[in-house]
């Protein structure tokens, strides 16, 4: 029997219409949006409505990603979506939910909680099952509503966060050219209080308390993530590359988390990327965490500059700790 790759097939995203600005922020907290600018790289980002949840936004890209792929639903048999901002904490997951609003009926769906690195766990999970041959086409889906756990007075969380939503289809390919050509996903726990949302959870059930102290919003220290983080993309890629003997003027498509543009200019110079190479859209979506990823993907596939067989390295860092490197060629058509 012929070896079975994975093979990434097609992109789409989905950014809610509203726009928070940096003028609409210093109107909210004490800032600036010359300080925002100066050390975020960040312009705006987009929020959902009141009434817009995140399988709302997860389907949306999800029926793109399908609609992309020219894959028909009724094949495609697993579901996995990345989100720490699910439509409900405990159950039903939101790939369920997901499933049920684009009709796919009598597949495996789950939800997986990696923070930013989650577009790339889930594409690790899909090749996992891919070459295994359990599955033949996974849709993955990262989709945050990360306005729902953001405390807009706090300013060194609240002018990061954005929401949205993007999505893969990942398929079966015997053609090795096609797949996913090496994926590295790690974590270390020892760092958990850089990145928490201390409620709702066993550690904290709701409770007045929780209400009052706000504990169901973001906790971040900002500039040790921030360290740690340009620290961590850097080795994470270096050594990707590395193994897989490729330079990093081979990559034509860098695509790092979109959570700081300073963090990205440090990891982008260290591996001697022109910046033509490194994919930017933090400046218009901020830190949308686990769909980040995919959202750049999608801005760059509309766009038409992701071509057919093009190569991408994927890189992020988050909550958790955790973080993942993915190198990997566009498998679906161009646009
Ligand atoms: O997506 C997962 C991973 N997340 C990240 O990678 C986020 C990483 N962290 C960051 O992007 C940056 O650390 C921040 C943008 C959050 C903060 O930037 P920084 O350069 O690390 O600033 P800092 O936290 O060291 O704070 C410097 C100063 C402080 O004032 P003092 O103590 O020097 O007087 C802060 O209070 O900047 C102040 N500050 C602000 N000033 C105006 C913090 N936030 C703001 C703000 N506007 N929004």
């Amino acid at each position: 029997m012929s070896q079975i790759y994975a093979s990434f097939r097609s992109i789409g995203a989905y950014v809610p219409e509203k726009i928070l600005s940096n003028a609409d922020l210093e109107k909210m907290v004490d800032t600036t949006d010359e300080w925002i600018l100066k050390r975020t790289g960040i312009k705006e980002r987009h929020i959902a409505a009141d009434d817009e949840v995140t399988s709302d936004m997860g389907a949306k890209a999800a029926a793109l990603a399908i609609e992309r792929s020219a894959i028909p639903k009724e094949e495609i048999d697993l579901v996995i979506c990345a989100t720490v901002t699910p439509d409900y904490f405990n159950m039903p997951s939101t790939a369920c939910i997901i499933s049920d609003k684009l009709g796919i009926n009598n597949v495996q769906a789950f939800d997986i909680s990696a923070a930013c690195s989650g577009f790339v766990y889930v594409l690790s999970i899909a090749k996992a099952f891919i070459e295994s041959g359990m599955k033949k086409n996974v849709l993955i889906i990262g989709a945050e509503k990360f306005s729902s756990i953001v405390d807009y007075t706090d300013r060194g969380t609240c002018i990061l966060f954005g929401d949205g939503a993007g999505a893969a289809m990942i398929s079966a390919t015997t053609k090795k050219e096609e797949g996913i050509i090496d994926l590295h996903a790690s974590a270390d726990g020892a760092y958990a209080d850089f990145l928490v949302t201390p409620a709702p959870g066993t550690v904290h059930p709701v409770s007045q308390q929780v209400l009052d102290e706000g504990l169901n919003f973001v906790q971040m220290k900002g500039n040790e993530t921030f360290k740690l983080a340009v620290k961590t993309l850097t080795k994470d890629v270096k050594e990707i590359l590395a193994k897989n003997e490729i330079p990093s003027e081979d990559i034509p498509h860098f695509i790092p988390h979109q959570a700081n543009y300073r963090i990205i200019k440090a990891v982008g110079d260290a591996l001697k990327m022109k910046e033509e190479q490194v994919v930017l859209t933090v400046g218009k979506y901020g830190n949308t965490s686990a769909a980040s990823i995919p959202m750049a993907i999608n801005d760059i596939w509309e766009s038409g500059r992701l071509k057919t067989g093009e190569l991408m390295l994927l890189d992020t860092f988050g909550g958790g700790l955790t973080w993942a490197s993915a190198l990997l060629p566009f498998a679906g058509k161009s646009k």
